[in-house]
């Protein structure tokens, strides 16, 4: 493998786009962007973020770096907006994070998820290709492994989706495999992350869903700052060693620092096609550890109820991360102790999330 550029040899003037750079995983992202000397251009159109995350970023990288960082509001479905992003800088690589997320959600509206994750998918490669730009970092999920035959997950597994929003997802990788062999100007990266938890150390950016979370730890975070009386276990009869299923979180931190590893690739090898890396730590953990270490983390006890299992849920999956280990040089450096930490920190400090008050319901 050649040698990757250092932060320092690659940072000279590269400057990425991000897409959906407001969220919980974009913002986090564009943090480590700046402090690494990257300067950054976001689009976004605050669907499930908010002007407020990108203030704290700014705050977070202070007042030197963060005039490296422009952010657009606009729609990926609006060729306009794209128009005007594409047509104001020239960008050295593109990372494509916007996306609609909820599994149940994609189940209900298939047609939204359709048309959000296809159509500003496709819009963003045209412009790309219009203006040159032909190196992506893409927002894949372990989703696109569907109910794993074989743990841990190796990337050159069978794929298969399960819902609307994972086909999107699997779609979207076939999409970038069809664009980059047609064009093999395209170097494309896709990052399938496992299940992205925690928040910076600061406290002050974090995940901060609207309405009821689909997912576990900001389920679990709302309970513990009293938004809602308990927790529902989606049930204890799995063939696993407490009964819960086991995934395997990692802290939204590594996988920020995933993206910085895929683009020094991106920039320093010229004939990597179109690749798929596993973020993910290779450990799993049940849905009752991870309750565990949640209430150590607070220091307080987590209401549960058992219920029944939650339909479409797979019993154990977890990541092999050997290929990202050796051809990123990446791997994750936080465990389960430090998600809850950094998780609680975001909590305690927003009960709320970026909103100074309750939510009106
Ligand atoms: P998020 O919802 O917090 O961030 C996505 C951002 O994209 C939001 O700020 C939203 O406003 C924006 N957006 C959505 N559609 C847009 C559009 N058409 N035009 C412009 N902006 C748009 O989600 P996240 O957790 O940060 O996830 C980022 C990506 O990673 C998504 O593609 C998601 O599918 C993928 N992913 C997330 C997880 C996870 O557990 N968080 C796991 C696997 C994959
Ligand atoms: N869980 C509960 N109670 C809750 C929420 C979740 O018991 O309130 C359990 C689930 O049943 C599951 C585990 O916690 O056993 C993890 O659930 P998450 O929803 O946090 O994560 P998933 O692994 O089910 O889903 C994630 C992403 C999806 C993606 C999927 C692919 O959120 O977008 O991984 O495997 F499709």
């Amino acid at each position: 493998m050649a040698a990757l550029p250092s932060d320092g040899e690659m940072r000279e003037k590269k400057r990425i786009l991000v897409t959906g750079g407001a969220g919980f995983i974009g913002t986090h992202t564009v943090l480590q962007l700046l402090k690494g000397g990257f300067l950054v251009s976001i689009i976004d159109n605050f669907d499930n973020s908010c002007e407020e995350a990108l203030e704290r970023v700014r705050d977070l990288a202070g007042p030197d770096l963060s005039q490296n960082l422009q952010f657009y509001l606009g729609d990926l479905r609006n060729r306009e907006d794209l128009e005007r992003v594409f047509s104001e800088s020239r960008y050295d690589a593109v990372i494509h994070f916007a996306g609609l997320k909820a599994v149940g959600e994609s189940v209900a509206k298939p047609l939204l998820y359709y048309n959000n994750n296809m159509i500003g998918t496709i819009h963003l490669y045209e412009f790309m290709t219009k203006y040159g730009c032909k190196k992506m970092v893409f927002s894949s999920s372990t989703t696109v492994y569907g109910q794993p035959e074989k743990i841990p997950c190796v990337e050159d597994s069978e794929l298969n989706a399960l819902n609307p929003y994972g086909r999107t997802k699997l779609f979207l990788e076939d999409m970038a495999r069809d664009i980059q062999h047609a064009d093999p100007e395209f170097r494309v990266i896709l990052l399938r992350y496992f299940n992205p938890v925690g928040a910076h150390e600061s406290g002050q950016i974090g995940e901060d869903p609207k309405g009821i979370p689909n997912n576990l730890m900001p389920y679990i975070q709302q309970v513990a700052v009293g938004r809602r009386p308990v927790l529902n276990v989606y049930g204890d009869d799995y063939p696993t060693k407490d009964g819960t299923p086991i995934r395997d979180y990692i802290h939204v931190m590594d996988v920020a620092d995933g993206h910085i590893a895929a683009l020094r690739k991106l920039f320093a090898e010229e004939n990597i096609g179109c690749i798929a890396y596993n973020l993910g730590t290779g450990f799993g953990t049940s849905v009752l550890e991870m309750v565990a270490a949640f209430e150590k983390a607070a220091g307080k006890k987590i209401p549960i109820k058992m219920c029944p299992r939650r339909p479409g849920d797979a019993t154990e999956v977890y990541a092999s991360t050997e290929k990202a280990q050796k051809d990123l040089g990446w791997s994750a450096r936080y465990g389960i102790a430090e998600m809850c930490r950094d998780q609680w920190n975001w909590a305690s400090k927003n009960p709320y999330g970026y909103q100074s008050q309750p939510p009106e319901s």
